[in-house]
């Protein structure tokens, strides 16, 4: 364990250092969080609970409130700076604890069309402590990217509310716009409050919207999603079987280049490195050696210098890279324009964190959204830099994937292929550990009449999909291929294994 972790946690050093580089104006990245996890991980089991993940069963219903009239005060009628659309915005807080006044900020966008008949989604965002509003909505699969200028937005024609209603949401208390008034509560974050924070957040956001109440249900995520993702869903089934009754229509989830299962996810990350030509054979070679990284005891002292040794030249050979995208260009100049750049949603701007936070953290911004009506005494940002400790964090998540496929949910995994941080040997050994029959073999999907990644089904309805030429975030990398993907899993339709229909 201890050898394990203290791999991991050069890693995280590194993946600090390298986001400072990238990113010096503002505080906390996605690129950083995971990292700062580990970081936490690696200080010692008596901080962190790695054991498995079990749901709250009981839920006071004095955490369950009266939702009437409060969607219409919630609605949206314009961002600042956004062109016209035809579709309705809300975006408000949902009190998850009174007596604690905590509340969760949350952000929805309805269909372009036929709105009442295409699902809901929920979307997640990782960290532990990233915004969905910052990543999901506003760089990912949202219907607005922000112009350089840091105050404008204009249109992401592959948004995902060409498929679904998409809801956004940050979360746990802490990030983003989400808050507590009792600040000790940061200090007890962690993956079951989360879980429990989130179920109760959609019991009062469907009282809120009851038209949504019995819609089929989708959870969607990246990164640490894929702990919140499943955590979610089991939660739901829980209290679903608990009250003999549906009460939310949980159909399936998706994760994409999702923290799975630790082991496997830290073994595929050096082989990723290695295979990508990274860093050296010879290298790689001892980290495999010595860091031991699929045993849990502890190291010797040859083993522990050996690895430290091999960690650092890791750390030095991807220092100056985008781990999370490991042929993306770095962003150089992260000033905001007067005259706004050329704005492209096909070609990511890897500036697009500054004019996001430049933009939400804007007053008439803030007053459009209806957040942060409390006046936090923190400003906003992509990833929390209030909470500083994570209480639990199972070292797998794959018991929950099989409950849910043995409910008969869908289970999607996606991964984008030039992501170094949980790549796509990662995912593809995750998967492996489930041990499952296959029933679709390996083989290309198609868009526009080119491949758009590889997919592999396997017996009790779980999809492996790559997306070609993605990092971590997908959809900010390969929109088109990720709105192909997700309209692919709400219909529970195969990915096209020809390319006739172009
Ligand atoms: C439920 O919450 C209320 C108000 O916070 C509290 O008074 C009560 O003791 C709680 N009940 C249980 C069973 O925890
Ligand atoms: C938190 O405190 C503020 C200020 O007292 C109050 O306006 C707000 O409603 C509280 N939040 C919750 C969720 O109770
Ligand atoms: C659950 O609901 C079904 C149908 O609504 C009913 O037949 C069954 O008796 C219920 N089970 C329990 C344990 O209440």
């Amino acid at each position: 364990m201890e050898k394990k972790c203290y791999v991991v946690v050069l890693v995280a050093f590194f993946l600090i250092v390298s986001s400072c580089m990238v990113a010096p104006s503002h505080g906390k990245k996605q690129t950083e969080a995971l990292g700062h996890l580990y970081e936490i991980k690696m200080k010692g089991s008596h901080v962190l609970n790695k054991s498995p993940f079990k749901a709250i069963h009981h839920i006071n219903k004095s955490r369950i409130h009266g939702q009437e009239e409060m969607k219409e005060k919630d609605r949206i009628p314009k961002l600042p700076g956004q062109p016209h659309v035809r579709f309705s915005q809300y975006g408000g807080y949902v009190t998850v604890d009174k007596k604690a006044g905590r509340a969760l900020y949350y952000y929805f966008v309805e269909a372009h069309h036929s709105k009442e008949s295409l699902p809901l989604l929920l979307w997640l965002n990782g960290g532990p402590g990233c915004s969905s509003l910052a990543y999901g909505a506003m760089e990912e699969i949202g219907p607005f990217r922000v112009h350089s200028n840091g105050k404008t937005v204009y249109r992401n024609r592959y948004s995902w509310n060409h498929a679904a209603n998409v809801l956004f949401l940050e979360s746990p208390a802490g990030v983003g716009f989400s808050y507590s008034n009792t600040t000790s509560d940061y200090d007890k974050s962690g993956d079951s409050k989360t879980a429990v924070d989130n179920y109760v957040f959609l019991i009062n956001w469907l009282e809120r919207f009851p038209e949504y109440k019995e819609r089929d249900f989708y959870i969607s995520g990246e990164s640490y999603a894929g702990h919140y993702v499943p955590q979610l869903a089991h939660t739901i089934l829980l209290h679903n079987k608990k009250a003999n009754t549906t009460l939310i229509n949980l159909k399936g989830i998706i994760i994409g280049n999702a923290v799975i299962n630790d082991e496997t996810d830290v073994k595929g990350m050096y082989d990723f490195f290695k295979s990508h030509a990274l860093i050296s054979d010879e290298t790689a070679y001892r980290i495999s050696k010595y860091c031991n990284l699929e045993s849990e005891n502890n190291m010797d002292a040859e083993s522990s210098t050996e690895c430290k040794a091999a960690t650092d030249e890791v750390n030095r050979d991807t220092y100056n890279i985008d781990i999370y995208n490991i042929y993306a260009p770095l962003c150089h100049d992260s000033s905001l324009r007067v005259q706004p750049k050329e704005p492209s949603v096909v070609n990511f701007d890897p500036c697009s964190d500054n004019y996001v936070y430049a933009y939400l953290n804007r007053a008439d911004v803030q007053e459009a959204i209806h957040a942060d009506v409390t006046k936090l005494d923190h400003g906003w940002e992509p990833c929390s830099n209030i909470i500083t400790t994570w209480g639990d964090s199972p070292s797998t998540v794959i018991p929950l994937l099989r409950e849910l496929m043995a409910n008969r949910l869908r289970v999607w995994i996606f991964s984008g292929d030039i992501d170094g941080r949980i790549p796509v040997t990662s995912t593809k050994y995750s998967i492996q550990k489930m041990n499952l029959p296959i029933k679709t073999k390996w083989h290309p999907w198609y868009l526009d009449g080119e491949v758009g990644g590889y997919t592999q089904v396997y017996k009790g309805d779980l999809t492996l999909a790559t997306v070609r030429g993605a990092g971590h975030q997908v959809p900010s990398y390969q929109p088109k291929r990720a709105l192909s993907l997700i309209k692919h899993f709400l219909a529970g339709t195969p990915l096209p294994d020809t390319s006739r229909y172009i």
